[in-house]
């Protein structure tokens, strides 16, 4: 049994540079915490990117930065500014992050991002081969990467790939607008198995393979005439016991950091005496529908304002991608919407908004989850959105309400949320009401069905199922190799 090579264009490590020192922080998204896990657990290694550009690196740093990587198993790859202004704010953030979900008057076509974005597929690619042996299985990652495995297959044809999307494949009338249609699909191709988080997104993948490169397809298998390549759908977990342990941790020992976040809920626990509390939590993404939820939200209060004094939205937005102008944008619209909302509203005990807008250690993270009776989730396009899932999950006594966006991938796993439609602000609104209301029976009745399921299919269960079945299309293969 050889070893798993990962490969994502993010670490599950960021490097900061501060004064000739190396500060190293978790990366936030799903794809890092998610697979984190997996990678502790294992003996693979793990290839991708620190966040640094090549340049902000000064070269006594250099072996320090290989070191602080090396310590969790993960090889860094560097990226020059030029290359991560093309390739990671270019062709990943401006083409297909917006083009996958959806936001196609926010997609880019330039030809000199696509060719740094082959580029730097390519320099990913080498850096895999450098330490690829017989035996192994490599594992790549998500929409930054789509080019990797056929790269890597034209240089090691046996060798055996794994392909996991994080995000939506959109459908074929999406999709083939992009120029570089045929080279992006035969790129992911190069994989034995491609995975993605729900049965949409892989049809939407397979209707696009024959309807743009006219391959066979039966079910899921992919005929390209000297091999097959299977895709499936595999919806990600979450670390349900790291969650619910921490949870429980939490109760037992509340976090003695005495942080700003830890100050607001101590002063809501002792002065508001319990009034609810709403969570939203994301990345700073248009894909989330944070600017139609703060709206919602204000409307909740007109609509209801026998709530007004009575509930509070603490909303917590990470910065993410901000040299991408509708990032840039975003910002300053949701800064203003949370300014109109506390303008209008607000009292001299009472803000309904508290908005923080950084990241935040996991303790406060769980902090957060623990004192929240609502989490108010409202993607309007999501892959997976594992927000929703820790929410669940670090419910220890399985109270509090989800309200879910159905367009985000989870919702497929989490029935017993109150689903919502994110464009419908009158359904938005009376769920929160619902929510507010629900009895405690019926809460704790919901979060223990979506609780089980978590347990049952956590993250480790994923890569378990995404692994078998890749061994399990690689057998195939080779069988029909020898027919
Ligand atoms: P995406 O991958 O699009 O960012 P997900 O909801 O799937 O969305 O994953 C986000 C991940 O980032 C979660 O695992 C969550 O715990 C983590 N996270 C979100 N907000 C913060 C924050 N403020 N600080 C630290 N981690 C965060
Ligand atoms: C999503 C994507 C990941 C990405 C993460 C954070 O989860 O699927 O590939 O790493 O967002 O975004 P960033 O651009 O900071 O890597």
């Amino acid at each position: 049994m050889g070893k798993t090579i990962i490969i994502s264009n993010r670490l599950p490590l960021q490097i900061h540079i501060s004064e000739n020192d190396l500060e190293v922080s978790p990366s936030v998204g799903g794809l890092a915490t998610g697979l984190k896990s997996f990678h502790q657990e294992g003996d693979s290694i793990w290839i991708g990117w620190t966040g640094l550009a090549a340049e902000e690196i000064p070269d006594e740093l250099e072996p320090q930065v290989a070191e602080k990587a090396k310590e969790q198993r993960c090889v860094a790859v560097s990226l020059t500014t030029e290359e991560i202004e093309k390739f990671y704010y270019g062709f990943s953030n401006r083409t297909i992050w917006p083009l996958f979900h959806y936001f196609m008057e926010y997609t880019e076509f330039d030809p000199e991002h696509w060719e740094a974005y082959k580029q730097v597929n390519q320099k990913y690619a080498d850096a895999v081969l450098e330490r690829v042996e017989d035996g192994d299985t490599i594992w790549v990652h998500d929409y930054q990467l789509l080019l990797l495995p056929q790269m890597i297959r034209d240089k090691n044809p046996n060798v055996t790939i794994g392909f996991f999307n994080h995000i939506p494949f959109p459908s074929y009338e999406v999709f083939r607008t992009l120029p570089w249609r045929e080279e992006i699909l035969t790129g992911m191709l190069g994989a034995d198995l491609i995975g993605f988080h729900t049965y949409d997104y892989e049809r939407h993948f397979l209707r696009s393979v024959n309807r743009i490169l006219y391959y066979d397809i039966n079910f899921n298998a992919v005929n390209l005439g000297d091999r097959i390549v299977k895709a499936g759908s595999f919806p990600m977990g979450i670390d349900y016991n790291k969650f619910r342990n921490a949870a429980l941790e939490h109760q037992r020992q509340p976090s003695s950091e005495n942080t700003e976040i830890q100050k607001k809920l101590d002063y809501h626990k002792y002065v508001s005496r319990g009034t609810p509390l709403i969570l939203s939590i994301d990345r700073l993404d248009y894909t989330k529908g944070i600017a139609n939820r703060i709206r919602a939200y204000g409307y909740f209060l007109e609509k209801y304002p026998e709530y007004q004094e009575k509930v509070r939205l603490v909303m917590l937005a990470v910065p993410s991608r901000t040299n991408v102008p509708q990032y840039q944008l975003l910002k300053k619209e949701i800064d203003e919407l949370v300014g109109r909302i506390n303008g209008r509203f607000a009292t001299v005990n009472w803000t309904p908004i508290w908005y923080f807008y950084r990241s935040m250690p996991f303790d406060n993270l769980i902090d957060l989850y623990s004192a929240s009776d609502v989490a108010l989730i409202t993607p309007i396009r999501d892959g997976m959105n594992l927000v929703a899932k820790e929410y669940i999950a670090t419910r220890t006594d399985h109270t509090g309400v989800l309200i879910l966006s159905e367009m985000a991938g989870s919702a497929h796993e989490l029935n017993e949320a109150l689903l919502i439609n994110p464009n419908n602000f009158d359904q938005i609104v009376d769920s929160i009401k619902q929510a507010l209301e629900m009895s405690k029976e019926e809460q704790v009745r919901r979060n223990k069905v979506m609780q089980k399921r978590l347990k049952r299919y956590n993250v480790e269960k994923w890569a378990r199922e995404f692994m078998k079945s890749l061994k399990q299309t690689t057998i195939t293969r080779n069988e029909i190799k020898t027919l």
